[in-house]
């Protein structure tokens, strides 16, 4: 649905690019992740993927045809949400979305998306006095009111409870099943590998490591098997190597007369892999 080649991006302050030179795809009907350090040029990605940001080198793509060739129409199968909200603060929630229904030509139920999001009651109270997890609720509406078949969502849950994330992951995962694509960016680890088909990690303006979430847990992932079993008292650790694992006589002696605690294989986390990827650690952000 997107492809980019060779994407090079420098903001016109700078001295250096941002972007250097990155080539990925985002297929039709999957979400596709964004991770990395605060810095490494996600949300320069989008923005430029969104036409918001010009004068890139390499080549994008969408539906086949260069992105650089759409006009408005672009704009009509598309929907943004991105880090910062921004509302007209003195008008109401409705009239908000009301002024963004009128830019479109398709428009989707209004009543329908606020109630999802838990903002139908809510409807007539001025944006201004909206606390920040609600503006970011409105700002998902917004992304949905042109019924897109592409979303650019940056930091999506990132201000929201945990209930109302768990609303916003369940839209997500719907929007997909009904055709829906997906580009997302967050920090939050958890979200990532719930919701993305495939991940990019991008670190300084480079793609590092791109695949399933699957995938890469197996390849950063250690082969082996993890059992912690009681004794006198003690919790004892032993790992065992998952190759073999039915033949070795030393496991199945354990699990037959030992008092097990628990057993793990030892797949990594996106969290772990993050930092094996990118050399950060997610507390020096
Ligand atoms: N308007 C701008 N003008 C100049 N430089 C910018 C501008 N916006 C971003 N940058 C720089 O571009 C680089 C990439 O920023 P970007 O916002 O894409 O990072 P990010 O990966 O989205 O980070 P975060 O996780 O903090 O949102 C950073 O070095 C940033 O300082
Ligand atoms: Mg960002």
């Amino acid at each position: 649905m997107f492809k980019v080649e060779g994407l090079k991006f420098k903001y016109p302050k700078n001295e250096s690019d941002v972007i250097n030179g990155i080539d990925f795809e985002i297929n039709k009907g999957e979400i596709f992740g964004f991770l990395g350090p605060s810095g490494a040029g996600k949300s320069t990605t989008q923005k430029i993927m969104i036409k918001i940001l010009e004068d890139f080198r390499g080549k994008i793509s969408y539906n086949g045809k260069d992105i650089t060739e759409y006009k408005d129409d672009f704009y009509e199968s598309i929907g943004v949400s991105f880090e910062m909200p921004i509302h007209f603060s003195k008008m109401t929630a409705l009239e908000n979305i009301e002024f963004f229904l009128k830019l479109y030509k398709k428009n989707a139920d209004i009543e329908t998306l606020m109630k999802r999001v838990g903002l139908w009651e809510d409807k007539d109270k001025m944006v201004g006095e909206f606390s920040k997890g609600m503006k970011i609720r409105l700002n998902i509406v917004r992304a949905l009111l042109n019924e897109p078949e592409m979303l650019f969502l940056d930091e999506p849950t990132n201000g929201l409870d945990p209930k109302n994330a768990m609303i916003l992951k369940d839209m997500i995962r719907e929007f997909r099943a009904d055709g829906g694509t997906v580009f997302i960016t967050s920090h939050i680890m958890s979200d990532i590998d719930q919701l993305c088909d495939r991940v990019a990690f991008i670190v300084d303006g480079e793609i590092k490591e791109m695949d399933s979430p699957r995938n890469l847990k197996i390849k950063y992932g250690k082969r082996s098997m993890n059992v912690e079993y009681k004794e006198n008292n003690e919790t004892i650790k032993v790992e065992f190597p998952m190759d073999n694992i039915g033949k070795n006589s030393e496991f199945i002696n354990l699990l037959q007369t030992k008092d097990i605690e628990t057993i793990h294989s030892g797949e990594t986390t996106l969290e772990d892999i993050f930092i094996k990827v990118t050399g950060v650690g997610l507390k020096d952000e």
